[in-house]
């Protein structure tokens, strides 16, 4: 087993050193930009938690894989704040506000083969699995960001389309991340869907908490602006839970959402129009509720693992940081 802050030093050591082609310079700044910028790290520190239960040491066979994770998932970053029309991303301008859409659109894509390339570097015997469980992801995040982009146009949808939808763009990356760690280190079968069903409820919990985030976030923490799902019609847990509790205020949640955003007077006043009703409803406190319903049920998949008691701290701490987060 790898010890824990090994973990955290080698995530810092694997995104220190990775390189990228040099030019043209306006296709492979904003890449660069975006991995140095950073996140949180949330899916390669899955993938080498993962791992870490099974092998006693790091090599390339896991840290290629662990980075193309988190290329891909920042690749999907870049073209989401075109579609999301969001400004700000990790505390600094989106890419496509810093340079154009043009840049944004083919920057994204180089990143996704950017991410092929150091998926495919995966050890021979678990490669064709590994490549097949990559791919279905991204297409699954594909799917998962249509569906979240057709919802905009409507007045609300089922908690389960919702839960449906979240599971494509968020939770099967997560579960992904997972599941490759434990592959590649040649867990059992059994092993694999376990961690992959731990992270997808995980998953499910993260989206959760970012859509709580967008509105009772602390934008200097959180790093995006705040409001920007309540301005795009996103149906987000709270306004999906928020229509199925409405009852009287059905009218009133309606009109909110009609509010114009064309100048920033009017944004302003539709972001505290949709609160004031989630706050009414108390939705943001059931959503809290929800989360934590999600976190414990990702925990059972852990305890049918068998684990030692340090290997499964590991997974348990990792499940309360991720969703303790502020960011
Ligand atoms: C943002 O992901 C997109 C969601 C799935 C909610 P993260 O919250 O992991 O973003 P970074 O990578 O830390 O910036
Ligand atoms: C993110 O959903 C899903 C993907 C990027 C695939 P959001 O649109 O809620 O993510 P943020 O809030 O912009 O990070
Ligand atoms: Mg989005
Ligand atoms: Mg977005
Ligand atoms: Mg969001």
């Amino acid at each position: 087993m790898i010890q824990e802050k090994h973990i955290e030093s080698t995530i810092k050591e694997l995104f220190g050193n990775l390189k990228f082609t040099a030019e043209p310079a306006g296709l492979y700044d904003p890449l660069r930009y975006m991995m140095e910028i950073g996140g949180k790290r949330i899916r390669p520190r899955l993938c080498l938690s993962t791992y870490s239960l099974y092998k006693d040491s790091f090599s390339d066979e896991i840290l290629s894989p662990a980075a193309a994770l988190e290329v891909f998932h920042s690749f999907t970053l870049i073209h989401d704040d075109i579609m999301d029309k969001a400004p700000v991303r990790r505390g600094v301008p989106t890419v496509y506000k810093k340079w154009d859409e043009n840049t944004a659109i083919l920057s994204g894509d180089v990143m996704s083969i950017e991410s092929y390339k150091l998926i495919a570097k995966a050890p021979v015997q678990a490669l064709p699995e590994a490549l097949g469980l990559f791919s279905k992801t991204a297409a699954e995040v594909c799917e998962g960001q249509q569906y979240d982009m057709d919802f905009e146009n409507m007045e609300s949808v089922p908690m389960e389309d919702y839960l449906k939808m979240i599971g494509l763009k968020t939770a099967v990356l997560i579960a992904c991340s997972a599941k490759m760690g434990a592959l590649i280190a040649g867990a059992s079968a059994e092993h694999c869907e376990l961690l992959y069903k731990f992270g997808y409820d995980l998953g499910l919990a993260f989206q959760i908490a970012d859509d709580w985030l967008d509105t009772y976030g602390d934008v200097k923490v959180f790093g995006k602006a705040i409001g920007g799902d309540i301005l795009n019609n996103k149906k987000t847990w709270l306004l999906t839970r928020a229509f199925e509790k409405a009852g009287d205020l059905r009218a009133d949640l309606l009109a909110a959402m009609d509010i114009p955003v064309t100048t920033d007077e009017h944004k302003a006043a539709k972001i505290e129009a949709v609160k004031g009703i989630y706050d009414a409803l108390e939705i943001g406190s059931e959503a809290q509720q929800e989360i934590a319903r999600l976190h414990a049920q990702a925990l059972g998949y852990v305890s049918q693992l068998n684990l030692a008691p340090e290997a499964e701290a590991i997974l348990h701490n990792y499940a309360s940081a991720l969703i303790g987060r502020n960011k």
